[in-house]
């Protein structure tokens, strides 16, 4: 193993602890959050999957994202040099792997966020009465649609270029100032939407749906894969954006705490987009039609039904549309942050190959939805666990012992740092692992 040189040059740091749950909770919520998270809810029984996420989310979530965050701080590198610096095995190798796996997940990642992005932009046309074709962009669920592929690479095109419009004025002047505005903006939107949904009539059903109904039978090594890879998705975890991100945390930083704060925030997003969007859907009976499509189908029939529905559905596009756009920022810094400490590339220069790069890999999931569903259940789900399991098991397995106290608990660790360490290092990789198995296991006696 060796020490990093800490002569380097100086690595731009978060200005305040503020600031940095701020940019942290932009790098985690996002469409996770407000479309993946309160459908799942829905399709895997209710309370009984909120328990077994929230379990999930203390006890893999916050550690992972200790370890994580520490194995970038100690790197002072994002994945690829992070797991050579650590000591694993053919790190350089992996790092590089990972990276390829983040360029994959944000060409996918970007194209539904492009979606959000026009129905943002169709909330505003129908507010001052112009025509708009609500869906036009969403691809089929099979074959090939030219109209929706081309608005969808107008769309997509358009955000690229947003995201490197942040991402050339670096740390502190981009990703930080956006995060400070973007994510209490999505909160606050959350909230109107919710004061709307619940005085809607009948809104009580929907609270009753979304977490009132605990099913016992709800416990299958489905819904716990599910939940478990949901807190990987939404937490960002996947051994890159929350280890680069760890990277430009300062030495006196305490992880623990902000982990725990971060994972609450994300947590609490999750539910209240649940709280926000339910009761309405099944205030207006179209509860049947829900599960993936319930953003782009359900709501906005429900924002074109209720009163001041436009208004509030526009709020809700664009609060989503900002939170996403971090996300997708971070997924993107991972790769800038890849090239800039690994070539000769200048922030400007990568920023503008990648936004090239981007867009091309971007083209791929468009045609349909089954291409689509296909690459985030690879690249979104699968990969990230992956990924994150392989960050935890350098900083434990292939780091030593006292430098990874020091990291994570400071210069004095106590004994609940101790303990943190031990469950690190033994409990974490054997729990993604044994879930990971009892998946496989059961899906393959289902098919047979
Ligand atoms: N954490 C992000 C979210 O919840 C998801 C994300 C996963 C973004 C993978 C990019 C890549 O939306």
């Amino acid at each position: 193993m060796t020490e990093p040189n800490r002569a380097e040059p100086p690595r731009e740091t978060y200005t305040s602890r503020l600031s940095l749950v701020l940019t942290m909770l932009g790098v985690a919520v996002g469409l996770g959050n407000v479309w993946r998270f309160p459908y799942m809810v829905g399709r895997f029984g209710g309370a009984a999957f909120v328990l077994v996420y929230v379990l999930a989310a203390v006890l893999l979530g916050i550690p992972a994202l200790v370890g994580e965050w520490a194995l970038g701080r100690y790197a002072r590198r994002g994945p690829v040099g992070a797991f050579e610096r650590a000591g694993f095995p053919k790190g350089r190798a992996v790092g590089w792997f990972l990276f390829f796996v983040m360029f994959a997940a944000t060409g996918y990642y970007i194209n539904a966020l492009g979606w959000v992005f026009y129905y943002g932009v169709g909330q505003a046309a129908q507010l001052v009465g112009a025509p708009w074709a609500e869906s036009a962009i969403l691809p089929p669920a099979t074959g090939f649609e030219p109209r929706s592929f081309i608005l969808q690479m107008v769309f997509t095109g358009a955000l690229i270029l947003g995201c490197a419009a942040v991402l050339l004025r670096g740390l502190r002047a981009g990703i930080e100032r956006a995060s400070q505005i973007l994510i209490p903006a999505l909160f606050l939107s959350l909230l109107v939407l919710m004061i709307r949904a619940l005085t809607l009539p009948g809104a009580g059903a929907g609270v009753a749906w979304f977490i009132g109904k605990f099913e016992w039978t709800a416990f299958t090594p489905r819904v716990v894969a599910a939940a478990f890879g949901q807190v990987f998705f939404t937490l960002s975890l996947g051994g890159t954006m929350m280890v680069i991100y760890g990277s430009y945390l300062k030495p006196e930083d305490r992880l623990p705490g902000n982990a725990a704060i971060t994972v609450a925030g994300d947590t609490a997003s999750g539910i209240l987009a649940g709280l926000a969007i339910l009761p309405a859907v099944v205030s207006l009976g179209l509860l049947s039609a829900s599960e993936p499509d319930l953003i782009f189908v359900v709501l906005p029939r429900v924002f074109a039904a209720i009163p001041f529905g436009r208004l509030v559905g526009l709020i809700f596009f664009l609060g989503l549309l900002g939170s996403g756009f971090l996300s997708a920022i971070a997924a993107w810094e991972v790769q800038v942050a890849a090239l800039t400490d690994n070539t000769r590339l200048t922030r400007r220069q990568a920023v503008w190959w990648l936004a090239l790069l981007i867009f091309l890999i971007a083209l791929p999931p468009m045609p349909n939805q089954k291409i689509f569903l296909a690459w985030d259940l690879t690249f979104g789900s699968g990969m990230q666990t992956l990924g994150s399991l392989l960050a935890v098991v350098a900083l434990c397995w292939c780091m030593d012992r006292a430098t990874v106290l020091r990291e994570i608990g400071g210069p004095a660790p106590g004994l609940a740092i101790r303990l943190l360490y031990l469950w690190l290092r033994y409990a974490v990789p054997f729990l993604i692992l044994l879930v990971g198995l009892w998946w496989l296991a059961s899906e393959a006696s289902m098919n047979t």
